[in-house]
């Protein structure tokens, strides 16, 4: 048994004292209130601005809508909007509404790395630094770009104390230790000479630069939704720890690093024990898009709240195809995981469209494109020919190329189709999803939240940090040989008002 000498406030205001021989009893406990106002890291809240170390991730093509990171930021948490997949102007009027509706609140925008697309990558940092964005969450990364070193170092300057200040930040989500250590360590020296060369920054910002982290916080991102490494949150999380310590000896920054986690996160007892890992915040995925303010369509929801555990499987991604990336989506309700899979098998077997056996194109013109691979294609050059005119004229010298963007063509448009609810195509629809959904609908199963319309992120996110606090309260009282009721370690979803008024409450 663990002899504590801990001091809680009683509601009267007294902290009751304890002598070393005296039995532990619950009123030497923390309570569920004074766990859940200490979880997480709180230079992280305090930094960004939050009252939980909870954050939602962002997810492309805007499911995670400016309703979903605006219903985050007034619940005291941190939404990112899901940028990836939509044009400039797009997420530049995005970025206007969260500035125009919820001023003064927390929230940012994702920075999608873009192999294929780096002009847009480009443009779209550029875009967040002249709107005066402070906070990206940047994924997708295998190594820096100049756009997101150039973000993070805008506007460096020292303040009247002569301490380093950066007014932008960066959340960077990983899942590899090569691309965490980029981000913890200093910007490249060669990057910061280029942009004194063009005048981004003095050369005074490029040496305060060179003392500072690309990214103050990371995100280790298990097995997830989407672009997923499929770590285990156990192992990654723990390597990205050692990490951190290493490097923060190692650069002795100020601001002290510091390590969120993603990936399969759903339930209380998941985030307790990202939590008591050592994770600074948590970062949720999955749930969201099953939340009614996502960006997707009530029947996506509706085949969310459906998923269980196993019902998710690896499919090529439409962004990164020819290099043979897979991202993860739900199988459950639609055949897009083994169409796609078809996809990737006819593009490795043949040199071309015109290659592809007759059976196997009747297949693709018939089920897949619902059009001919000519027109097909006259469709596909049209869209890359505003988008990308560099792409059009490498198809047309390259068949793999050609036959690359009309698959593509079919991969994009199928999560399109999924978040517009097109009946058409319910058995094409893309949906990204972790197996963080199966254990969502698990613990939810008979109560308020397995109906769809009553899956609010905010009850979601509050529901799970409530019950993380209790899981790990229950934790603390067990570790001190105090026996728990039922009470102690039942953990149902909780009505808003009700959760609204204990999570309010007074600690005691
Ligand atoms: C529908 C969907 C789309 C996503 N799109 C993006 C994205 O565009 N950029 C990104 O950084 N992460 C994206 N993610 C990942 C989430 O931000 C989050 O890191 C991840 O879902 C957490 O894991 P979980 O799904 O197990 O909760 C997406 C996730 C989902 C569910």
């Amino acid at each position: 048994m663990l002899e504590l000498d801990t001091e809680t406030t009683t509601a009267t205001g007294t902290p009751p004292r304890r002598s070393r021989t005296e039995p532990p009893t619950r009123e030497h406990s923390p309570s569920i209130s004074q766990v859940l106002a200490g979880l997480g890291d709180a230079g992280f809240r305090r930094d960004h601005g939050l009252r939980y170390a909870y954050v939602a991730g962002a997810m492309a093509n805007g499911i995670a809508s400016v309703e979903l990171v605006e219903a985050m930021a007034r619940g005291g948490m941190l939404g990112f909007f899901g940028a990836a997949g939509l044009g400039k102007d797009r997420v530049e009027a995005a970025l206007h509404r969260l500035q125009a509706e919820i001023p003064g609140l927390p929230f940012g925008v994702n920075l999608i790395h873009s192999p294929n697309e780096s002009s847009l990558e480009d443009a779209v940092a550029r875009m967040f630094i002249l709107r005066g964005l402070r906070l990206i969450e940047a994924s997708a990364y295998l190594r820096l770009t100049l756009p997101v070193v150039r973000f993070r170092v805008a506007g460096i300057h020292r303040d009247a104390a002569g301490h380093i200040v950066t007014p932008n930040r960066i959340v960077a989500k990983v899942s590899r230790v090569e691309v965490a250590t980029q981000f913890f360590s200093p910007p490249p020296a060669e990057m910061l000479n280029e942009l004194v060369r063009t005048g981004d920054i003095t050369a005074e910002q490029a040496a305060l630069a060179a003392q500072i982290p690309v990214a103050q916080d990371v995100t280790a991102e298990a097995d997830s939704a989407g672009h997923t490494d499929n770590r285990p949150l156990v192992t990654l999380l723990p390597t990205l720890l050692a990490l951190r310590d290493r490097l923060q000896t190692q650069f002795n920054y100020a601001q002290p690093l510091r390590v969120g986690a993603a990936g399969g996160l759903a339930t209380p007892s998941g985030l307790a024990a990202a939590f008591a890992m050592g994770a600074a915040y948590v970062v949720t995925g999955s749930v969201n898009q099953a939340c009614v303010e996502s960006g997707s369509s009530e029947v996506v929801r509706k085949m969310l709240a459906q998923a269980e555990q196993a019902d998710t499987a690896m499919a090529p991604a439409a962004d990164m195809f020819e290099m043979g990336v897979k991202l993860q989506v739900l199988k459950r309700g639609t055949m897009f995981p083994m169409r796609a899979a078809k996809l990737w098998e006819l593009f490795r077997a043949y040199p071309s469209l015109d290659a592809i056996p007759e059976a196997d194109r009747a297949q693709l013109e018939k089920q897949f494109f619902r059009a001919t691979l000519a027109d097909t294609w006259a469709s596909t050059r049209a869209f890359w020919l505003t988008r990308d005119p560099a792409q059009v004229e490498r198809a047309e010298r390259d068949a793999k190329h050609k036959m690359a963007l009309v698959f593509r063509s079919y991969l994009g448009l199928s999560s399109r189709w999924a978040n517009a609810g097109e009946p058409s195509r319910v058995m094409d629809y893309q949906v990204w999803c972790g197996p963080a959904m199966g254990a969502f609908n698990e613990w939810t199963r008979g109560t308020f939240l397995a109906a769809p319309e009553n899956r609010r992120a905010e009850t979601v996110a509050l529901n799970l940090l409530y019950g993380a606090a209790k899981h790990l309260r229950a934790v603390a009282l067990r570790l001190q040989g105090i026996p728990l009721s039922p009470e102690d370690t039942f953990c149902v979803p909780i009505e808003p008002e009700r959760l609204h008024e204990l999570m309010n409450a007074k600690p005691v």
